[in-house]
């Protein structure tokens, strides 16, 4: 009876702070933005309006998913670009006190499009011009604004230091601002974790449009920020991280086998030792649907990726004791430094130059994709995989990436940032189809439903966990404007699982009346 009343008190209380909204009013709302930046940095050449020629390419530039590339789709206002601090503390407190919400966008890599698409009036709140990074490396620390990319961060600490590196993500186009707010995940997970393990500061504009940062942010505020998305409790303008040491000398491989060379007998065994293995050594698999030699025919082919702190040598000493069944060669590894392993990851031919790494391409995005995310903790029996196999054929273009765990994630506490998913797992599963035809958009949509239904059996269950920076709307979602605490708990279970009270906490003491919200967002309730 107890649990009842104050489930009714708190969806009560959820209502109430939503309940309080002002009438959007746009004019007054570009009105007090000009009239807040007028005598210290004018907005006028950071501001785009339907009005502005360049809105629209300005709308896509940072628009990663073509699903959401249309504008119209929307119920856009206006983009601020960011060019200073203050244009983003005029922005959150214009916004909020005319009743305009605000969608924040970094690098727009959101899967699902909500740093930038909302069905009530908003402003996106892009970021993309606030992207120094300074690098210390006597402390081993950078600072790393929200708009600068993974990307310009790695060349930027190889510059600085050949033995010093970041804990993130694969694809160098991604935005410090997402990116780390939602973990951070990479190829380094196993030796040093994910990127939130590596933040120790940010600077942050609350719902007040103040700047927290250093003393005056909270603890409890910089744990949220670690792992529980950015998005939830403010605009992050930077990060403080720590570096992390990596040998001179990086070895790593791709190699391919299909289901005719018997790659399922492979990747059972891959299953049971890639967690296990020293944790110097970080090995996906990705099966992918790929042409068959017989014309016209479907297959799967799974790719082995490998990033190793150490030599060739020793890394052909670990495979051949742990997964001889793969067959590695010593020229199927390269020795690098691990600025080259970057480009490696992101398939280009070894010796391409790194200089890519900077590349801000602008152009709308040219295809459609749909992702899903599950946590596998016991190995998926030979039969499971076959089924698997025989719904992925179904797909034209389709991978589903399998992400070895263990290592130190074994030992980082659940709580120790809001990044839940830690002891235990074998690995990650990230599935991942692609399509060029807006026709072809339900047909995926569906296949990647089926496909998901199909796994339920041999992953996380109670809840189904989910990782926050593949974001699926499918695992639980709010409309645009309300939130509703029952369906936030559906959600805010699977992507932060024990976490997500405290999330709610924090939420409740930065941003009490939930004008940071979105589909997805963590509610504000206090503690009973
Ligand atoms: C091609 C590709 C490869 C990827 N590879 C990896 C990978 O290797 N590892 C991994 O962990 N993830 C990966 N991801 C997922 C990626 O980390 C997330 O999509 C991440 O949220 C992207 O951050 P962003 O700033 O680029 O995106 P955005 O779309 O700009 O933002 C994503 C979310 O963060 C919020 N946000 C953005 N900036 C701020 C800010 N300054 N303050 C507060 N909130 C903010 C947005 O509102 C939104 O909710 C990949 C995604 C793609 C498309
Ligand atoms: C409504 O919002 C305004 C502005 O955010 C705030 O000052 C006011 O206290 C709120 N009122 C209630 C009843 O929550
Ligand atoms: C902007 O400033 C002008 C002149 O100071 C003032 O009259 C007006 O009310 C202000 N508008 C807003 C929306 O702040
Ligand atoms: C958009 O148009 C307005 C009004 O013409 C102009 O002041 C502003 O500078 C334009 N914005 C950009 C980014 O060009
Ligand atoms: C756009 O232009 C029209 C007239 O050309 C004007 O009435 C309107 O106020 C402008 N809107 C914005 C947001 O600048
Ligand atoms: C798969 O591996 C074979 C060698 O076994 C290689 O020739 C081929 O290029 C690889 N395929 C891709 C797409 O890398
Ligand atoms: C397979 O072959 C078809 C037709 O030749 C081609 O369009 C498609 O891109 C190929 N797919 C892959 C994954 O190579
Ligand atoms: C890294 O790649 C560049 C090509 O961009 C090459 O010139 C260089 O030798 C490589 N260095 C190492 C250590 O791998
Ligand atoms: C994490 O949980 C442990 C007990 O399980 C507790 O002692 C510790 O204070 C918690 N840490 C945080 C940051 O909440
Ligand atoms: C998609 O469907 C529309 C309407 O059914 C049709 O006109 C169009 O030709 C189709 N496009 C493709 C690429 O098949």
């Amino acid at each position: 009876m107890k649990e009842v009343v104050s489930v009714v008190l708190l969806v009560l209380l959820v209502s109430v702070s939503d309940a309080n909204e002002t009438k959007p009013n746009t004019e007054n709302f570009l009105q007090c933005l000009h009239n807040r930046t007028r005598s210290v940095n004018p907005i006028a050449e950071s501001l785009y309006t339907h009005n502005n020629t360049t809105f629209v390419s300005s709308y896509v530039s940072y628009t990663k998913n073509k699903r959401y590339s249309n504008p119209k789709d929307t119920k856009l206002i206006a983009i601020v670009a960011a060019k200073h601090e203050s244009h983003v503390q005029s922005t959150v407190v214009c916004a909020k006190s005319n009743g305009i919400q605000i969608r924040i966008r970094s690098g727009g890599h959101d899967y699902e499009g909500l740093s930038y698409i909302s069905s009530v009036p908003f402003v996106i709140l892009d970021m993309h011009d606030i992207r120094s990074i300074t690098i210390d490396v006597s402390k081993k620390q950078a600072w790393v604004d929200a708009g600068a990319t993974l990307g310009e961060l790695y060349t930027k600490i190889s510059k600085a230091s050949k033995t010093l590196a970041f804990a993130g993500g694969v694809c160098p186009t991604l935005a410090a601002g997402g990116h780390i707010s939602g973990g951070g995940y990479g190829n380094l997970i196993r030796k040093y974790g994910i990127s939130v393990d590596h933040v120790v500061d940010a600077r942050i504009v609350d719902v007040n449009g103040n700047i927290l940062t250093g003393a005056t942010l909270g603890d409890d505020l910089l744990w949220a920020i670690r792992g529980g998305g950015g998005a939830s409790f403010g605009v992050i303008l930077s990060w403080k991280v720590n570096l992390v040491d990596v040998p001179q000398t990086v070895t790593v491989f791709k190699v391919n086998k299909t289901l005719e060379q018997g790659v399922t007998d492979v990747l059972y065994k891959w299953q049971l030792v890639s967690s296990k293995v020293p944790q110097e050594l970080f090995l996906r698999a990705m099966p992918k649907v790929a042409n068959a030699t017989v014309s016209g025919k479907k297959t799967i082919a799974v790719f082995f990726y490998a990033q190793f702190l150490g030599s060739a040598k020793k890394l052909m000493a670990i495979m051949n004791k742990n997964l001889p069944e793969l067959g590695l060669k010593s020229e199927d590894c390269y020795e690098m430094s691990w600025i080259n392993t970057t480009m490696f990851w992101m398939d280009y031919p070894v010796g391409t130059s790194t200089s890519h790494l900077l590349d801000r391409p602008s152009d709308p995005p040219r295809a459609f994709f749909k992702s899903k995310s599950d946590y596998v903790k016991k190995p998926i029996p030979k039969e499971g995989m076959e089924k698997i196999w025989k719904t992925m054929l179904n797909f034209n273009k389709m991978y589903i990436e399998w992400n070895a765990y263990g290592g130190v994630m074994d030992k980082i506490p659940a709580n120790a940032t809001a990044f839940p998913h830690r002891k235990g797992n074998l690995f990650k599963i990230q599935y991942y189809a692609l399509w060029t035809d807006a026709n072809a958009t339900d047909n995926n949509l569906g296949l990647m439903r089926e496909i998901y239904h199909e796994m339920e059996p041999y992953v996380s269950s109670n809840p189904r966990e989910a990782f926050l920076n593949y974001r699926d709307i499918d695992v639980g979602s709010n409309p645009s404007g309300k939130t509703n605490l029952e369906e936030a708990k559906i959600y805010g279970s699977k992507y932060f699982l024990g976490n997500f009270k405290r999330l709610m906490e924090v939420k409740a003491k930065y941003d009490p009346v939930n004008f940071f919200r979105f589909e997805q967002s963590i509610p504000p309730v206090r503690a009973m």
